[in-house]
């Protein structure tokens, strides 16, 4: 039996931007429609109800979640990010000096992100941590909710037990309590893991496919450290693959002509890929963000849109073309094996292998 892609399957459903799925079901794919929709404080992410327990936010889950996200801010901006970065680049250096010859792609772009996500919320990575997220992933990804609650008391015991560093410390200052601090840490481990990595990986795959674009951000790592090609590659590598191809949101209001209740689904992969909005929307080419870096509204959304946009969405680009131009700096990737997407939610390359040449010490 031969499947279709689910991201190809959505696409053949879009019709001309504003589609019906079912009764309360709509899949919006113009631009215009989707940036009103997604910016309007009434389309609410549909969260399933938590029973009280060990990684729920409480009753009011959103009012709290939100009151965090507020507080969080100061450590997910650049001014807080940069002064971390030689730590970054100085981690990655060292990951990247014991790969061998071929590499998963995918699972060296999860240590290199989620070392530096550790060290840019707790102040340093923690080898622990990073496989108790993973282990805690996985069991989510199965169906055995027991192994997920071992799993979920495991991260949230070790993340307790981990409570210092920039993150914690922040929101200790600001009176949330152990429990909460806790809950905002794992949000934050469990988000950023996987989806930055599939984002690292896929601009691995895609500088291994067009080693011209490879040279150039080699030549910039080695000239300091302004690096705008390198994070055009990182942009593109979110256009074509945004690690998020699928959102949706519930309205609890009319919004755009669409009735309050209904569910919206919004896509950025269709939107990053419709030639109205990006010419020549297949191809990989990273120059298009040094010439116009300002697209259609709409059209370009990796990190979602609105209020309940991804809140690294400033810091997880700088971090990212950090990790990129060292890796690039110190080695040439070269295509060995190439990916399929992944069929889930994350959209990730699966089964992506590279070899790595090392070309300084
Ligand atoms: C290239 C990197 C990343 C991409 C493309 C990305 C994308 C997204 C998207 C599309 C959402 C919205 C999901 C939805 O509404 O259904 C989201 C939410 C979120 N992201 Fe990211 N993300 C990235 C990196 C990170 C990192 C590094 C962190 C943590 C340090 C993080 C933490 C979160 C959290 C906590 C949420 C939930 C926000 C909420 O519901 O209020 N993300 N991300």
């Amino acid at each position: 039996m031969i499947r279709s892609d689910p991201r190809e399957a959505l696409a053949a459903k879009a019709g001309s931007g504003v589609a019906r799925l079912g009764p309360d079901l709509w899949l919006v794919t113009e631009p215009i429609a989707t940036g009103r929709l997604l910016g309007s404080p009434d389309a609410v992410t549909a969260r399933a109800r938590q029973p009280p327990g060990l990684t729920s936010w409480g009753p009011d889950g959103t009012a709290a979640w939100t009151a965090v996200r507020r507080a969080m801010r100061p450590v997910l901006t650049t001014a807080h990010t940069t002064p971390l970065l030689p730590a970054v680049a100085e981690q990655t250096r060292r990951t990247a000096a014991r790969w061998p010859g071929v590499i998963d792609g995918m699972r060296e772009a999860v240590r290199l992100v989620s070392d530096a996500n550790l060290h840019h919320l707790l102040g340093a990575p923690s080898a622990t941590l990073s496989t108790l997220v993973e282990a805690e992933l996985a069991a989510a990804d199965g169906v055995l909710p027991g192994r997920l609650r071992r799993a979920q008391r495991a991260t949230y015991d070790a993340i307790r037990a981990h409570n210092h560093g920039p993150l914690p410390a922040l929101l200790a200052a600001q009176g949330f309590d152990e429990h909460h601090v806790t809950l905002a840490v794992r949000s934050m481990l469990l988000s950023g893991h996987h989806v930055p990595a599939a984002a690292l990986a896929w601009a691995f795959h895609e500088l291994a496919r067009h080693p011209d674009a490879q040279d150039r951000v080699r030549a910039e790592a080695d000239g300091g450290s302004e690096r705008p090609f390198c994070a055009s590659v990182i942009r593109e590598a979110l256009r074509l693959h945004p690690p998020v191809w699928q959102l949706r949101r519930q309205l609890r209001a009319s919004v755009h002509g669409l009735p309050a209740g209904a569910t919206v689904v919004f896509s950025p992969y269709l939107n990053h890929r419709n030639p109205a909005a990006h010419a020549d929307p297949l191809d990989f080419r990273p120059e298009r963000w040094l010439r116009h870096a300002r697209p259609v509204p709409g059209s370009y959304f990796p990190f979602a849109l609105g209020p309940r946009i991804c809140p690294a969405s400033r810091t997880a680009p700088v971090v990212l073309t950090t990790i990129l131009g060292e890796v690039l700096r110190t080695h040439r990737l070269v295509r060995h094996r190439d990916p399929k997407p992944a069929r889930g939610v994350l959209h990730a390359p699966r089964g992506l292998a590279l070899r790595v040449v090392r070309t300084h010490r």
